[in-house]
């Protein structure tokens, strides 16, 4: 089966061509990163824009470069959720103006499902990942808009579980903030990751970003905060060795309590398994720290290739793929939500919901 994904719910433009088994024939993504990098962060209207500018000639692209013709294609995959509506809208038009004139089968996708089985593609040149990933994982999807991990039985909705994620800020959001308050430029996570290299992350003393040390949740606003009184107290440090300390500290911070809280979740889940997924999975120092803690505690750690983990099509494709086997076909009633489909734990800014609320009985007045 060749099916043709569509993924358009942030600031990549992306079409992709990939089989039911994960075998990537084309891979195209085009990044507005130069629209949105003078405001340092995404503008929801000029996503938009781009993304009507660019999605014709991006899955004419994908098309090209797989050899193929409109006709070849099986099936159409398209992330109908969660991220910017009016982004979601322009993937989602194209995709379903395509199926109804191709009379082909059309799945919407979760963008989230798709960052978790994005560690079962196989892209043409790379050698085949080691350890193999398969099912049960417990996963760490972390980028500039979530941060959650999960407990991922199989490639369906109801066998994903959310087992905890960030009350405030995701992990990338972080970064990108912090490197906006230090002026470096968008987005920050690359940028921070390569001044912390050449860093001291013990040389400035940062609060530990925990929402609570036994909980499987995430809080980065108070570290945020941190940050910021810091350069409030000592000035922006200038292209200097204080700059590097201060990035070095603050994404030991960051990493510590992804990789302890995600090896924990797989300890106390019984999973001997985990995989890294979204941009921040990009990140040198979380995917070093993560195989060597995970080796002495004998958890395998899947780390996918980087064009795996950032925002593409050809995860939306997989997944999709995983949708038509199973005989779906939302033509007709695709509709697009900011929200992610799957059940939520952490609710933003009010921590746990683990358990509903008694509703309190209503005191008549006599
Ligand atoms: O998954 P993604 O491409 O897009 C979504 O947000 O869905 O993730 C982008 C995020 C940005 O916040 C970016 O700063 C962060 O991933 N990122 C990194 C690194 N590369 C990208 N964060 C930390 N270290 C990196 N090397
Ligand atoms: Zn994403």
């Amino acid at each position: 089966m060749r099916v043709l994904g569509i993924e358009t719910s942030c600031d990549e433009t992306a079409a992709a061509i990939v089989t039911e088994n994960g075998e990537v024939i084309s891979d195209v993504v085009h990044s507005q990163v130069s629209v949105h990098a003078p405001y340092g962060g995404v503008v929801p209207e000029l996503a938009s824009r781009d993304h009507m500018r660019n999605i014709r000639p991006v899955v004419y692209t994908a098309l090209e470069k797989a050899g193929l013709q409109l006709s070849d294609i099986d099936g159409i995959a398209v992330t109908a959720r969660p991220g910017l509506s009016g982004a979601l809208l322009v993937g989602v038009q194209m995709a379903q103006g395509l199926a109804w004139a191709l009379d082909k089968p059309l799945v919407g996708v979760d963008h989230l499902v798709g960052h978790l089985l994005a560690v079962f593609l196989k892209h043409p040149g790379l050698p085949p990942l080691e350890p193999q990933p398969a099912f049960p994982f417990v996963a760490m999807l972390a980028s500039g808009g979530h941060t959650a991990i999960y407990s991922v039985q199989g490639p369906n909705i109801e066998q994903i579980q959310e087992l905890g994620a960030t009350r405030d800020d995701a992990a990338g959001e972080a970064y990108d903030k912090i490197a906006k308050l230090l002026g470096l430029g968008y987005p920050g996570g690359p940028i921070i990751d390569k001044l912390a290299k050449e860093g001291d992350p013990d040389a400035i003393e940062l609060s530990k970003p925990m929402a609570s040390k036994s909980s499987l949740e995430f809080s980065f606003s108070g570290l945020k905060t941190n940050v910021a009184r810091w350069v409030e107290v000592n000035g922006r440090p200038g292209d200097d060795a204080t700059l590097r300390n201060l990035c070095a500290a603050f994404q030991r911070r960051v990493v510590d309590t992804l990789v302890s809280k995600t090896l924990r979740a797989a300890r106390t889940n019984g999973i001997a398994r985990v995989v890294l997924g979204g941009g921040v999975a990009a990140n040198s120092e979380l995917r070093r720290r993560s195989v060597e803690r995970g080796a002495k505690l004998g958890i395998e750690v899947v780390v996918p290739p980087f064009r795996s983990c950032t925002d593409n099509a050809a995860m939306i494709a997989y997944a999709g793929a995983q949708r038509l086997l199973a005989g779906h076909d939302d033509r007709g009633r695709l509709t697009i939500s900011p929200h992610t489909s799957l059940p939520r734990v952490t609710k933003k800014g009010k921590g746990a919901r683990l358990h509903p609320r008694t509703p309190r009985a209503s005191v008549k007045a006599s």
